[in-house]
């Protein structure tokens, strides 16, 4: 069943007051709920029945103001309850009995090693109890959770108002939330816990308890977590002028997690993998990635839980906006241009793919099947570059000025995401009507850019044309309002003035199908660098040749374009190298890309973070997005052999470099130190492919030694991709015996494997599933092995005539009934057959197919695999 935007209604009832008692009993856990329900008066005065949404639930009984209903009064369907009404206004009560120990959906209430947790976004509140489990209805939550005394912590939303004991060696603590929230932002946790608490004293003098809970053996892994956190309290103080609005915030580390993490309210529940490290066991990408998450989530207390959404198709309100707000808060703790470069890589390489797919949606989705599926790069991470715009667009200062009109407005509402480009659109007083079809339009824009110069009127003109492709059920698309910012570079290398006040840079705005913009006074052809800061999230053409795009890799003053006009060269050469590669012909180095690639290694003035990013050839992914039909084994031939080639062409400088940066020195994540470590490990990997025993040697010593895991991953990884087995067998073994006993870092053991480039892989990786310690209730583990192999090895995964991808169609068959959602995300990469060359697209084609005839498939899986064979 489809469910569209168009038919939204507001809801019937509306529920003031929600008590619920919690009763945690091994294989039946009781759920007593009791509701204050109002008639929203603003849909009539008659009294419609009371439709509440449950799912797996056993209903015990159901009462109304007391006066229990017999069963021929009520009627339950397979996923609601229907229930009489006859008076505008009434108390519920609905005992339920559910089964947290067998949950795997991890949708619910379920148990994560004999820990009781919840995720109730977007629609498992509904596997806890009867309730309207939509976000519109904003409900004051008091929740009382009693277990036996081996649960010793025992947590809700908002204050504990009560605790005590009780016989039978059980007892209970109550906690109630004074905010009024949706169902979705409803938690609950049970365990034999430990926490670290520090304070925090926001700007108006509030003290607010912040503690972290984790399983006992994580204990020591919080500081980085609690920092990132007081971190980004302030920083929703100093940039936003958001304040914390309870007495408590709290964090619980939780190893079974379908996503990153959940803001329910002043409980944040956290994926393990994204708050706990340790110098020891986390990567430095960890650490960036905890910080950004427990941002994220945080920040949410504003951006979605004060102001939360009307429905689920406004998702991208509180998610485009949240991802918008973490972006800026890691830019500004870290390197900015590495961040931005970070973000449009995964935009390119993934977010692209999803516009080009079968599954393309605007980032205001207008209809679902289930809307776990719409979870996407496309709401979030483009949801996110929307935002962006409207900030290039209005500038920094409306841009703040129209963020408090929005939370001023809308405070304790759900919202919609017209009410946050009104609320702009006022506060800057900009017209942003055209700009709105970005919430509705699907697919990736392309703008061709041409240019001219007028010699004689010293006059320099750009010719932009704009287009976005069909995407399913929208053939045709009105032009957007693109920003796109500009400069000009003189043959010096500087940037020319573009007005009188002499502005370097201009967002001009882009608005129809074709517009040309000309600028005067300009004595010389310049150079354009276009689409500065990635400033619109638009696919752009332009006719650069390999020596233009040189030069601005040296000379721009926007890193980002020095950076993109580097990869940019890198693609011009693997076009070349695939064509050559078709051909039949011998593959040879464009000295163009190893001279450019050299000037970056050399360069004097360029950060080294930057640096690292610049000498990462383009992913497959992004290779495979420029190109109309994918030609993977071309693909993978050309990147592979340009890497070699680079390789062996600036072998002096990489090792240069590796030896300046290879120093000891204590673990900090400080950016500066991150950048190092960046560099050095870049140069490694390049290094290994030489097949020399020296720098084998080098990988090896610094696995053995390193004293941090962003060293030791990187030299595991170098040594797994060096092609010598016996290496690489032992540093695996090694690695294991050391680390096995740690998930997390078991989980970066798997990922390592099934991310070979090396032959072999699916083999591996059918190897890996058996080991003891994967679990197919973890989606961590999953995603260690099989979304490390089918989403981000490129390489091995298309490898051989399609055995990946039958591979993966059984996998996902039999993690459907596991877990619906992860399936769903899994099966991705085979719905995109039709983006493939022939012979591939059958494989893929067949592969897909045979997950639709196994039948019986969920919800979620359902609706992937079905708009992909569509
Ligand atoms: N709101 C969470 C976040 O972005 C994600 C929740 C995901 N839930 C889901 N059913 N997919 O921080
Ligand atoms: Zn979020």
């Amino acid at each position: 069943r489809t469910i569209y935007l168009k038919d939204y209604r507001a809801p019937d009832y509306w529920i003031d007051e929600t008590h619920l008692t919690f009763d945690l009993q091994p294989d039946a856990t009781l759920v007593e709920s009791r509701l204050k329900v109002r008639r929203n008066l603003d849909q009539g005065n008659d009294l419609p029945k009371l439709v509440l949404d449950g799912v797996e639930l056993e209903l015990v009984s159901v009462a109304i103001d007391g006066q229990s209903l017999s069963a021929d009064e009520y009627v339950l369907y397979d996923e609601s309850l229907e229930l009489p009404v006859s008076r505008p206004a009434f108390e519920l009560q609905i005992l339920t009995r559910i089964k947290p120990e067998s949950n795997t959906s991890l949708e619910g209430l379920y148990l994560s090693n004999g820990m009781y947790c919840t995720q109730c976004e977007a629609e498992g509140f509904r596997k806890i109890t009867f309730y309207p489990d939509r976000p519109d209805v904003m409900s004051r939550f008091t929740t009382k959770v009693i277990a036996p005394r081996s649960y010793p912590v025992l947590l809700s939303n908002g204050n504990d108002i009560e605790r005590g004991e009780l016989d039978n060696d059980r007892h209970f603590v109550t906690w109630q939330d004074p905010f009024p929230k949706p169902s979705y932002l409803f938690a609950l946790v049970a365990g034999d816990l430990e926490h670290v608490d520090e304070t925090f004293t926001t700007k108006n003098g509030r003290e607010v308890k912040l503690q972290l809970f984790t399983e006992p053996r994580n204990i020591h892994k919080c500081d980085h977590a609690m920092r990132s956190l007081k971190h980004s309290m302030r920083w929703d103080e100093e940039v936003y002028g958001r304040e914390y609005d309870l007495d408590i915030f709290m964090i619980v580390a939780v190893d079974h997690f379908n996503m990153g993490a959940m803001e329910n309210k002043g409980l944040n529940i956290f994926n393990s993998s994204c708050v706990l490290a340790s110098p020891e066991t986390a990567t430095d990408a960890a650490f960036q990635r905890i910080e950004a998450i427990v941002g994220h989530e945080y920040f949410h207390n504003w951006s979605g839980n004060r102001v939360t959404c009307r429905d689920w198709f406004q998702l991208s309100l509180k998610e485009g906006f949240t991802v918008f707000r973490d972006a800026e808060f890691s830019a500004d703790m870290n390197s900015a241009a590495v961040k931005r470069i970070e973000d449009v890589v995964l935009l390119r390489a993934s977010q692209f793919a999803e516009d080009a797919g079968p599954m393309a949606h605007p980032i205001r989705p207008e209809s679902y099947m289930e809307i776990s599926n719409f979870y996407t790069l496309t709401v979030y991470e483009k949801g996110a570059e929307v935002v962006r715009m409207i900030h290039n667009i209005v500038g920094k200062e409306a841009f703040r000025k129209g963020s408090d009109l929005y939370f001023d407005r809308h405070d304790g509402q759900a919202a919609t995401c017209e009410d946050f480009v009104a609320a702009m659109e006022e506060a800057s007083g900009k017209d942003l009507e055209q700009f709105r079809n970005w919430y509705n339009q699907a697919g990736t824009p392309l703008l061709e850019v041409s240019d001219s110069f007028d010699e004689q009127k010293s006059e320099y003109h750009l010719h932009v044309k704009q287009s976005c492709p069909p995407t399913p059920g929208q053939k045709e698309k009105q032009p957007f309002h693109i920003p796109f910012a500009i400069g000009l570079l003189d043959s010096a290398g500087k940037d020319i003035p573009l007005n009188a006040q002499g502005d370097t840079q201009l967002v001009l705005d882009v608005t129809q199908t074709e517009q040309t913009f000309s600028f005067d006074g300009v004595g010389e052809r310049p150079l354009p660098s276009l689409l500065r800061g990635f400033s619109a999230p638009v696919k752009l053409r332009y006719d650069y040749s390999a020596e233009q795009l040189a030069f601005l890799m040296s000379h721009d003053s926007d890193g980002f374009n020095r950076w993109d006009a580097g990869q940019r060269l890198a693609l011009l050469v693997l076009e070349d190298l695939q064509a050559a590669y078709r051909a039949g012909e011998q593959l040879v180095l464009d000295t163009r890309l190893a001279d450019a690639y050299r000037a970056v290694l050399e360069a004097d003035d360029l950060d080294l973070a930057v640096r690292a990013k610049m000498l990462e050839l383009p992913a497959e992914q992004i290779i495979a997005e420029s190109s109309d039909a994918i030609d993977a084994e071309a693909i993978i031939a050309a990147r592979s052999f340009l890497k070699q080639a680079l390789a062996e062409a600036l072998e002096p400088q990489l090792s240069n470099w590796y030896t300046r940066l290879d120093v000891e020195k204590p673990y900090s994540p400080s950016s500066a130190d991150i950048a190092e470590r960046s560099l050095k490990n870049t140069c490694l990997a390049y290094l290994v492919l030489l097949q020399k025993p020296e720098y084998r040697t080098l990988a090896n010593k610094q696995f053995a030694q390193s004293g941090n895991m962003t060293d030791c991953a990187a030299a595991l990884a170098a040594l797994v991709n060096s092609g010598d087995e016996v290496l690489s067998r032992s540093a695996l073994d090694a690695f294991y015996e050391k680390w096995q006993e740690d998930p997390l870092v078991f989980d970066q053991w798997l990922a390592i494997q099934a991310g070979s480039a090396r032959f072999g892989t699916l083999q591996r990786v059918r190897d890996l599933l058996e080991h003891p310690a994967f679990e197919l209730t973890s989606p961590n583990k999953v995603r260690s092995v099989v979304g490390a192999f089918a989403m981000r090895n490129f390489t091995q995964f298309h490898a051989g005539e399609g055995e990946g991808f039958d591979f993966l169609a059984d996998f996902v068959i039999r993690l459907d009934k596991v877990n619906p959602q992860i399936a769903a995300r899994l099966v991705t990469p085979i719905t995109r057959w039709r983006k493939y060359q022939s012979p591939m697209q059958e494989f893929m084609h067949a592969s897909l197919a045979r997950v639709m005839a196994a039948g019986n498939l969920s919800k979620d899986l359902y609706e992937v695999v079905s708009k992909g064979l569509a």
